[in-house]
């Protein structure tokens, strides 16, 4: 799939954007803050409907105005269709060929990107948190289903912490309370298992990655749930762990297992990355989980995502930036930001659609 046609009206530092893409490498270069990332950050909200780097919607609105609007043309095999979105300060419209779609997960899994920027380092750094959000990110993309489990789940989660912490209330009913934990295992059985496949296929990939990329073998990602994966029968495996903790739980007023409280490790053999591996190699972990990835959305979707790559070959080595450099194939539509054109090979460059970028304006160049 690719952007063939990009629109932008008062997003971020952009007053009006309007850009014909290249189906595959673009390399946007100009000085700092002149608007890259919200270049990118465009069009990842255009798939996404959010975000990668704000939860705030309004942040997205150029500052002088009270909308903005996204918009753009996706080809998928010659098949074209206009995806739309409008954010106001309170509310979200979004549109497939001019039909509002009122239904995020309609929405969400049309236009898939994968983004590659210099903060994602908090994936493996940072909490389970947002290793989890990053699952939930993804696998959203990738079926739609999966939003949809997922928002019913923190629903029935949230319904049953507020219930446990009604122990004491005269109402309360311990039946209940069994109907709710019943409905929220079958809900946690459908995340795991997605969360587990995804997982599965990413390793299928990533440890040859990794070796490509850095000469290291044994990379892979270890999923850890707090159930046991080799016994298939998660359903009897929740319910007696729900029947074991029932007592305590009641106590803290909180449910203590469940997707929710999921994590996944990125490890070299035994070694866990995140205690032990060095700022670049956790780097090159995560843009192998990326490019991994790449290949398990074509696999599941029949064809390549967009790739947007913020900023990344200053923090790497010539070798690796090399490396990660013959993974820019030219049927992937690929959107490259950079400070500095001398860090991309010259015959990256002359495979490119090249755009200077100075305050919000784009400029079409060959001249370097
Ligand atoms: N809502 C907004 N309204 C107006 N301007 C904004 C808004 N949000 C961000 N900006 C401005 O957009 C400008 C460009 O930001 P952006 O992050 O895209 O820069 P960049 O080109 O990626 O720079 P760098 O090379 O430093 O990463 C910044 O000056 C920022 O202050
Ligand atoms: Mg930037």
């Amino acid at each position: 799939m690719y952007l063939e046609k990009l629109e932008i009206n008062k997003f971020r530092n952009y007053e009006h954007l309007y850009v014909e893409l290249s189906k595959s490498i673009n390399i946007i270069y100009g000085n700092n803050a002149q608007g890259k990332t919200n270049l990118l950050e465009s069009i990842y909200v255009l798939g996404l409907t959010k975000s990668h780097r704000s939860f705030i919607d309004n942040n997205l609105i150029n500052k002088d105005s009270n909308f903005a609007r996204i918009k753009g043309l996706l080809n998928i095999d010659d098949y074209k269709s206009t995806l739309e979105i409008i954010i106001q300060k309170t509310s979200k419209k979004l549109k497939i060929d001019n039909f509002d779609i009122k239904k995020v997960s309609d929405y969400i899994s049309n236009l898939n990107i994968i983004i590659f920027y210099p903060e994602d380092l908090k994936i493996i750094k940072d909490s389970p948190g947002e290793r989890r959000k990053y699952l939930n990110t993804e696998l959203s993309q990738l079926y739609s289903n999966y939003y949809n489990s997922l928002n019913e789940y923190n629903k029935l989660l949230k319904m049953r912490n507020d219930y446990l912490k009604k122990v004491n209330d005269n109402t309360f009913d311990k039946e209940y309370l069994l109907i709710i934990t019943n409905y929220l295992i079958d809900k946690a059985i459908l995340i795991y298992r997605m969360r587990n496949q995804f997982l599965k296929e990413i390793n299928n990939y990533c440890s040859e990655i990794f070796k490509n990329i850095t000469g290291l073998e044994g990379f892979k990602l270890l999923y850890k749930p707090n159930i046991d994966l080799e016994n298939n029968n998660f359903k009897e495996q929740l319910i007696e762990k729900f029947t074991k903790l029932l007592n305590t739980e009641i106590k803290l007023g909180n449910t203590l297992i469940g997707p929710h409280r999921d994590d996944f490790e990125f490890c070299i053999g035994d070694i866990n990355l995140k205690n032990y591996g060095s700022q670049g190699q956790q780097r090159l972990a995560i843009l192998t989980l990326k490019l991994a990835e790449i290949e398990v959305f074509k696999k599941n979707k029949g064809y390549y995502p967009i790739l947007l790559l913020d900023d990344v070959f200053s923090e790497l080595d010539e070798v690796k930036k090399n490396n990660l450099l013959n993974y820019i194939n030219n049927d992937i539509q690929t959107i490259i930001t950079t400070t500095d054109l001398n860090l991309i090979n010259k015959d990256i460059i002359d495979r490119s659609k090249l755009f200077y970028i100075e305050n919000g304006n784009l400029i079409e160049s060959k001249e370097v």
